[in-house]
C-alpha cells in the first residue's frame, strides 16, 4: 500500500507523513462530504489525523486506519459516525463576531421590515455553533426593543453538532469567551457571574432562542419561513455546488423582503442570482 504524504503548508514545518493511504483519504473525504458537506483537500491530511486520532483512541482503536476500516465496513454504530463527523467541524465563534451583521440587522433590515408592516419576524441562525451568534442577535433585539415596539421576534438556531448545541443551550461561557467581542455593558446586563469564573446567559435571553439540531444538507421544509437568515462562516467549508444548493434552498424559505447575512469570506456571487449583494452593506444579501 502506498503511503499518502500530506504536502507541507509552510516552509518552517517539517514534512508530516500522513497516517492515511490515498485510498483511506479518498474514502474518509467522501464520507465527510456526504454527511456534513465538508470538502477536504489533500493538504488537510494533517488535520484529519489530529482530529480523528482522539476519536479512534476513545473508542479503543489503535489507529485511524482501524477507525476508517470500521466506518468502511458499514457496521459502525451511529454514535461513532456522529463523533467522527463532529470531530471534523470547526466550531470557532464569538459574541458579535465581525460586528457589522448585527449593525446591518438593527440599522437596515429591521427598519425595512417595520416599514413593510411586518409584526412577526423570524430569524434563523444556521450553523449557530456554541450560541454566541443567536445570543448576540437576541441582545441586539433587546437593546432595540423600544424602536421596534409592536414587533415580535422568533430566533431559531441550528447546528449539525450536538456537542455545540448542548453548550449553546446551557448558555455558560468562560471569562475568555465573554471577553471576546461582548461589550462589558451587555455582559453586566444579560449574564450572571457563576463559580469558576464562568458567566451564564440570563433566562430572559435564553428563552428567546430555540436551539434545534439541523444539517444544512438536509431539507429546511419543516422549519417554516424566515425573514432573516444568518449563515456565517460555514459555507467556506463547502464546495461550490453545495454552496449553491444551500443558498437556493435558503432563498426558497425566505419571505420577501428577505435578508441573508454571510461571513466575511463568503458571498453569493457566481453561485446564485437568487440573492442581490448590498453595495453599501458588506455581508448583507437581499432576496432578489
Ligand atoms: C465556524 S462555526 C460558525 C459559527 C457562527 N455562525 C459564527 O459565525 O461565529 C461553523 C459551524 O458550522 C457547523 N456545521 C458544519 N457543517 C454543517 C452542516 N452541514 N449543517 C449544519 N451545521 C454545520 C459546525 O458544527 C460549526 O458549529
Amino acid at each position: 500500500m502506498s503511503s499518502f504524504i500530506a504536502p507541507m503548508t509552510t516552509g518552517a514545518t517539517p514534512p508530516n507523513p500522513s497516517a492515511f493511504t490515498k485510498d483511506e483519504f479518498t474514502f474518509i473525504a467522501g464520507f465527510l462530504k456526504q454527511r456534513s458537506g465538508l470538502t477536504l483537500t489533500e493538504d488537510k491530511g494533517y488535520l484529519l489525523e489530529t482530529r480523528l486520532q482522539p476519536v479512534a483512541r476513545a473508542n479503543g482503536m489503535a489507529s485511524c486506519s482501524e477507525l476508517i476500516a470500521k466506518l468502511r465496513s458499514g457496521g459502525a454504530p451511529t454514535a461513532l459516525v456522529t463523533q467522527v463527523v463532529e470531530s471534523m467541524t470547526t466550531n470557532e465563534s464569538m459574541f458579535f463576531r465581525d460586528t457589522k451583521p448585527f449593525d446591518h440587522m438593527k440599522n437596515v433590515i429591521l427598519p425595512a421590515l417595520k416599514a413593510a408592516g411586518k409584526t412577526h419576524v423570524r430569524i434563523w441562525s444556521a450553523a449557530c455553533s456554541t450560541g454566541q451568534e443567536p445570543y448576540s442577535i437576541a441582545m441586539t433585539l433587546k437593546e432595540e426593543a423600544i424602536k421596534f415596539a409592536g414587533m415580535q421576534f422568533e430566533i431559531y438556531a441550528t447546528d449539525l453538532a450536538d456537542k455545540v448545541l448542548d453548550r449553546a443551550r446551557a448558555g455558560s461561557y468562560s471569562q475568555f469567551e465573554v471577553q471576546r467581542g461582548l461589550p462589558i455593558m451587555l455582559l453586566m446586563k444579560y449574564f450572571t457571574q457563576c463559580a469558576n469564573n464562568t458567566w451564564e446567559i440570563k433566562n430572559e435571553l435564553k428563552s428567546m432562542v430555540k436551539f434545534t439540531p439541523g444539517n444544512l444538507l438536509e431539507s429546511y421544509a419543516h422549519m417554516g419561513r424566515f425573514d432573516i437568515i444568518f449563515c456565517r462562516n460555514v459555507l467556506i467549508y463547502f464546495d461550490e455546488k453545495t454552496k449553491t444548493d444551500v443558498l437556493e434552498r435558503m432563498a426558497a424559505i425566505l419571505h420577501k423582503p428577505g435578508y441573508l447575512l454571510l461571513g466575511g469570506a463568503e458571498s453569493t456571487l457566481n453561485l446564485t442570482k437568487k440573492f442581490t449583494p448590498s453595495i453599501e452593506h458588506r455581508g448583507l444579501f437581499t432576496l432578489t
